[in-house]
């Protein structure tokens, strides 16, 4: 199947986005792998909260189906998205699987770190390259229209790109007469995609509320105490969330009926907070587990699966005749006009 045709059935595409497409189809795959991960990743960050990351169309989110509002949650899923996508590439990179792209050709020679001199060996993970094509591709979407939307996301996308950057890490080898560290060598490499989501959890948790400056050219803090400078790894948004309590589509909210909470927890992921004070119901599920794990000599792990019952907590939904809850309509008419 020729690239043309596999770059006119991904859903979603601008005509860049497709050219590039055309131009680098093994990297495509690379693209959509990766931003499959930040979803996924995005879920797993979340997956104790009223908001769940369960954004429609999961898999063609970097490729065009908007997130309505301009909120935290969706400027999340922008950074996560593009990081997923410089790590896959970068990531497929070392891997030889990509014609334009090899280790790190500018990891040679020798260097130093706190520990002293090394050589640069092995293979480091070019992820300037991987940052590099995703900010092409995943910004294409946004380089028409300056408006504060699209700045938004080219934002919230650079600060993916650089929580994979920030995290590599130099590893090294020891050599030398009987493993005295003489010679050491030295590469820098990708971090687990987890540490990159939880990092950037962080971030989503200290995010930074902006509106655009007077001159219509770049975003300004909006704190309480005055304007303040946002830094290029923040993560931003302007629309204050809803509160995801009850579904509301327009809003991006699916509600929190039925969903599992934890009795004991006073946290997000306790009912109080999950359930949003409708209460909750008890019933008890019948759960496969592992057990009677055994170690067998030599490697490996064997264990049982048993069935057991738990008691599972599910959120109330809400009352139905109680009056209907006032709406987000709000974001809504501003999206449309
Ligand atoms: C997220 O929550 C919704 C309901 O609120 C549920 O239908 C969905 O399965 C959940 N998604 C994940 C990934 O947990
Ligand atoms: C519920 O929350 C409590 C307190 O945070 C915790 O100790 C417990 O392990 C949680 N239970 C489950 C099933 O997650």
């Amino acid at each position: 199947v020729g690239s043309g045709v596999i770059c006119d059935n991904i859903p979603g595409l601008m005509s860049r986005q497709r050219l590039l497409c055309r131009q680098h189809p093994d990297v495509m795959m690379s693209v959509v792998f990766g931003a499959k991960k930040g979803v996924k990743q995005c879920q797993r960050q979340f997956r104790h909260h009223r908001w769940n990351c369960s954004v429609s169309h999961t898999d063609s989110s970097v490729f065009g189906k908007l997130m309505l509002k301009g909120s935290k949650e969706a400027a999340f899923v922008y950074a996560i998205s593009s990081a997923g996508v410089v790590h896959a590439i970068t990531r497929a990179c070392s891997q030889g699987r990509l014609t334009n792209c090899a280790c790190d050709p500018t990891k040679t020679g020798s260097s130093s770190d706190r520990n002293g001199k090394f050589d640069w060996g092995g293979c480091s993970d070019n992820v300037r390259y991987g940052s590099h094509f995703a900010r092409m591709f995943v910004d294409a979407r946004e380089k028409r229209v300056k408006d504060a939307r699209a700045l938004m996301n080219l934002q919230n996308n650079r600060a993916g790109r650089r929580a994979v950057r920030r995290h590599m890490t130099l590893e090294c080898k020891c050599h030398g007469v009987s493993g005295a560290c003489t010679i050491r060598t030295c590469w820098l490499a990708l971090q687990e995609f987890s540490r990159v989501g939880s990092y950037l959890k962080t971030r989503y948790d200290s995010a930074k509320q902006v509106s655009m400056n007077p001159m219509g050219t770049g975003l300004i803090a909006t704190t309480s105490g005055g304007r303040k400078k946002t830094t290029r790894s923040d993560i931003v948004f302007f629309d204050e969330s809803p509160d995801y309590c009850v579904q509301d589509p327009l809003a991006g909210s699916l509600g929190t009926a039925d969903r599992e909470c934890n009795h004991t927890s006073k946290g997000p992921h306790g009912c109080d907070v999950m359930c949003c004070g409708r209460g909750y119901d008890t019933h008890v599920v019948r759960r496969m587990r592992k057990c009677d794990c055994k170690f067998h000599w030599c490697c490996y792990v064997k264990c049982r699966e048993c069935e057991e019952l738990v008691k599972v907590n599910t959120c109330r939904g809400p009352n139905p005749t109680a009056a209907p809850p006032i709406s987000n309509s709000i974001y809504a008419r501003r999206t449309f006009t």
